[in-house]
This record gives C-alpha cells, sequence and structure tokens, in this order.
C-alpha cells in the first residue's frame, strides 16, 4: 500500500468511530486538527505523511476516556498502521506523537521529540482555544457531569499528570489550569500567530461569563419592573 491508501484507510476509520462523538473529540476536530497540521508542515517543511497520520490518530484512545491508561492510544495507532503494512519507523513516529501529545497539568512540560509531533500538538491545542475550544470545554464538561462554574473552588495548577488527572473541578476552572496557558505553549511560529487571536477571543469570553454570573452586566434595578 502507498502512503496515501494508509492516509484514506485511516481516515475512513477514524471518522466512523468518532462520528456521534459529544464530548468535543467529535470527527470534524480531528479533521480541522489535520488541516491545520499538513498546513503548518507545509510551511515548516515536516513530513507530511507523518503529521497528517499523526494528526488523523492523535485521539484514537485517548486516557480521558480509558480510565486514565495512556499506552493504549500509542500502542493502537502503531497496531492499526503495521496491520495495513506500514513500516515499523513510520509506525514508530505516529505512535510517539500520540504518546507525547496531551497535556498533563499546568506544571507539567509536554515537549514534543519531533517537527513532526510539535506540529500536530500546536493544531490540536489551536482546538482549545477560540469559540471551539469554548464550546469543547463545556461540551467536555457537561459529558463529565462537571459543574460549568463554582466560585467557591479554586483553580489548581496541577504539579503531576497523575493530580492533573484527578480533577473533577467546574469546567470554567479548565480555562485557568489548561486553557489560558497554552498561547505560551506553542512549538511553531505559524501557530502562535494564530493561538495569540483565538486566546484574546476566549479571555473576553470568560471576561463577560464572569460580568454575566454575578449580573454585573445589567444596570441596578434593571431586573425590576
Ligand atoms: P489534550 O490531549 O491536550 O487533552 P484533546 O484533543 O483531548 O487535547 O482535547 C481536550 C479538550 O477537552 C480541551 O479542548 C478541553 O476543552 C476539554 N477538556 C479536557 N479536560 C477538561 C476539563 N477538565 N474540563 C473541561 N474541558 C476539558
Ligand atoms: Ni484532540
Amino acid at each position: 500500500m502507498t502512503p496515501q491508501l494508509w492516509i484514506q484507510k485511516t481516515e475512513s476509520m477514524v471518522k466512523q468511530q468518532f462520528a456521534a462523538d459529544a464530548t468535543g473529540h467529535d470527527w470534524p476536530h480531528i479533521r480541522r486538527v489535520r488541516d491545520l497540521a499538513v498546513r503548518f508542515a507545509r510551511e515548516l517543511g515536516a513530513n507530511l505523511v507523518v503529521v497528517e497520520l499523526g494528526a488523523l490518530l492523535h485521539d484514537i484512545a485517548d486516557w480521558k476516556f480509558h480510565g486514565g491508561d495512556s499506552e493504549i492510544g500509542p500502542q493502537k495507532a502503531s497496531d492499526w498502521l503495521l496491520l495495513h503494512g506500514a513500516p515499523g519507523k513510520l509506525a514508530d513516529a505516529v505512535s510517539t506523537i500520540v504518546r507525547e501529545i496531551s497535556y498533563k497539568g499546568a506544571g507539567v512540560a509536554t515537549p514534543m521529540s519531533t517537527l513532526e509531533g510539535q506540529i500536530v500538538q500546536d493544531a490540536d491545542r489551536l482546538e482549545a482555544l477560540g469559540a471551539i475550544g469554548v464550546a469543547r470545554a463545556f461540551a467536555y464538561g457537561g459529558s463529565k457531569g462537571r459543574v460549568m462554574h463554582d466560585p467557591e473552588v479554586p483553580p489548581m495548577m496541577h504539579a503531576s499528570f497523575e493530580a492533573y488527572k484527578k480533577n473533577t473541578g467546574p469546567t470554567l476552572n479548565h480555562f485557568y489550569e489548561k486553557l489560558l496557558l497554552l498561547k505560551d505553549r506553542m512549538n511553531t511560529a505559524p501557530a502562535r500567530r494564530l493561538a495569540q487571536e483565538r486566546h484574546d477571543f476566549m479571555q473576553r469570553f470568560v471576561d463577560q461569563f464572569l460580568a454575566e454570573w454575578d449580573c454585573k452586566d445589567a444596570p441596578d434595578g434593571a431586573e425590576s419592573p
């Protein structure tokens, strides 16, 4: 099989698996990660096949939906590619991206060992920002039974992946614990440019959310006739 066939087969498998997802890990999320990553890869001269397969397979068995186990994803990605006759070197490169990509807490570094991995991680992180990022956070929070906001529960700057995995806090805290930190953790220049705009939008969303939470945006007495 040729690289184009591995990509086609992977795309249709992933499309099918994520068609009905309502947690923010739907096929359109994966498609956008792929599209952005391929764009960045062209600009930066990275290996397009590794980037496209890494993007398509990056959420294949996320630890968040597999009892915190972060080895299932890389294993599945590698097994899938080998089953379809991909060379071991390609399967390894893609599986390494899947292993390293995830955010693991505010205080935990998540270095990617290749340019291809840096690109896919950036594309995935851009999807956690902006309007789509806001929508995905609340979709995920709702799917896990998290409350939207609780001013009594302070955000936590997790110092380890284990502590981050145990988090069950309100969804708005996730903005402080991850989403608003991402713009300073982008690996590549094209991602950094886009991240700034999406970050600014998200900051405005949080400010407006907090103003509405306490009805601070309504003038005094506006609620009485
Ligand atoms: P990552 O591998 O970095 O976790 P994903 O593609 O799995 O990236 O996407 C994670 C998405 O899930 C984020 O965009 C975020 O909005 C959402 N998410 C993860 N954890 C939480 C949480 N505790 N509360 C709300 N949303 C969350
Ligand atoms: Ni993702």
